[in-house]
């Protein structure tokens, strides 16, 4: 059997961040069932008894948009139509504002074990100018009735840099969350993304962005206060405590397979990236019309470099980095020979350092990695 992660895309959101550019929709509330109904033939499509799932990812979008009943008829599809691993982790992604008791504690009865809950800062104004539908209160709230409901692995995801936010506002948005129990965060830098309603208002000088130095501060702040509170650095943007590392994600960076199901769900299998198209009409289209392949968009079939090349990009992410050993085992050379120029180099430029063992980023690579990572490399 092959083991295998699983993700599934859910495009729609209440109304969109004035700062996101993920694959999401709102106002597209009509197009819910028929996406769903074409969500599951895929699944279907794509069953076999020879992969074993060990993560399952519904992500969005904001899957707690939606009815529940559209969660529990996937995970039952996936249930029916796979091996799942015993200790399966399934995550959900929540945007507080769109789940209420009934919804949380459905999810913990239908096997979901993991929550990823949307906070991004403590700032109920700076929440409002990003356009974020939910107070920090209601985020409280959120957490609160996700313990009750059962749940005791749950992430939340924050950004630094955001418009007008200071350190102060870092330190109150860690400090909470550290109270509140959380076994996981991620710290993601903005990303002022094309087209966003948010690089206009930027434009317009409506709204300012802290200066680059204060915001590698408040990321070096962010990770000394989290790791004093127990929780592990062990990705460029993700912290955890003992135990609580995101299983799906961590199988990403260390190169393992996945299925992508549902719009510009992306995949990697047989050495394949490859990825579903973007447009929900036309994925629907495609589906009902049983053209299952019109949706796929090859991205790369990847050369044995190109293979290695990216164990090597995706491995720099963790900060426990690269295990000259893994990828002795995986390729049957040792890194040190393949990327000799390439490793001398970086070592002049004190962005990574060689260990006994691994290959690892220091933290001037940290911090180039955190801003540039698509030009790192
Ligand atoms: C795809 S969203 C899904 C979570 C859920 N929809 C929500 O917003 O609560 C995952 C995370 O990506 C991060 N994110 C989205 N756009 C970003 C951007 N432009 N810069 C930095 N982080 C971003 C946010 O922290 C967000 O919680
Ligand atoms: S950040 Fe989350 S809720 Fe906001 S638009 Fe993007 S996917 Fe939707």
């Amino acid at each position: 059997m092959k083991e295998i992660g699983v993700y599934i895309h859910i495009p729609f959101c209440k109304s969109k961040c004035y700062y996101c550019d993920f694959n999401s929709f709102s106002n597209k509330e009509n197009s819910i069932n028929d996406y769903i109904e074409c969500l599951k033939k895929e699944i279907i499509n794509k069953s076999s008894f020879e992969y074993l799932i060990k993560t399952i990812y519904i992500g969005g979008g904001t899957p707690s948009y939606i009815d529940c009943k559209y969660i529990e008829e996937i995970l039952g599809i996936l249930r029916n139509h796979y091996n799942i691993s015993e200790d399966v982790e399934i995550t959900i992604e929540v945007n507080p504002g769109t789940a209420n008791k009934d919804k949380l504690e459905k999810y913990y009865a239908i096997g979901i074990n993991r929550l990823s809950i949307g906070l991004q800062t403590s700032n109920n104004q700076i929440l409002k100018s990003i356009g974020r539908i939910h107070s920090f209160e209601q985020y409280k709230q959120t957490i609160d009735l996700a313990k009750q409901a059962g749940f005791s692995n749950i992430n939340s995801d924050i950004i630094i840099g955001l418009p007008s936010q200071t350190i102060y506002d870092i330190e109150d948005t860690i400090n909470s969350l550290i109270d509140m129990g959380l076994q996981h965060i991620s710290v993601y830098s903005l990303i002022i993304e094309e087209g966003t309603v948010l690089e206009n208002k930027i434009k317009n000088k409506e709204l300012k962005l802290p200066d680059e130095e204060i915001e590698r501060y408040m990321y070096w702040f962010a990770k000394r206060k989290l790791e004093k509170n127990g929780f592990k650095h062990y990705e460029i943007s993700n912290f955890a405590k003992p135990g609580f590392v995101s299983k799906h994600n961590l199988d990403c960076w260390n190169q393992k397979e996945y299925i992508g199901f549902g719009v510009s769900a992306s995949s990697y299998e047989n050495k394949t990236r490859f990825s579903n198209i973007g447009n929900l009409d036309e994925y629907i289209k495609n589906i009902n019309t049983n053209s299952f392949e019109k949706n796929y968009i090859i991205e790369e079939k990847q050369t044995l470099e190109a293979e290695q090349n990216e164990f090597m990009i995706l491995g720099l992410r963790k900060i426990s980095g690269i295990r000259i050993n893994d990828f002795r085992k995986k390729f049957g050379r040792s890194p040190l020979i393949v990327y000799e120029k390439q490793i001398k180099e970086l070592i002049a430029q004190e962005l990574i350092a060689l260990d006994v063992d691994s290959i690892k980023l220091t933290k001037k690579g940290l911090d180039f990695a955190n801003l540039v990572w698509e030009e790192f490399i």
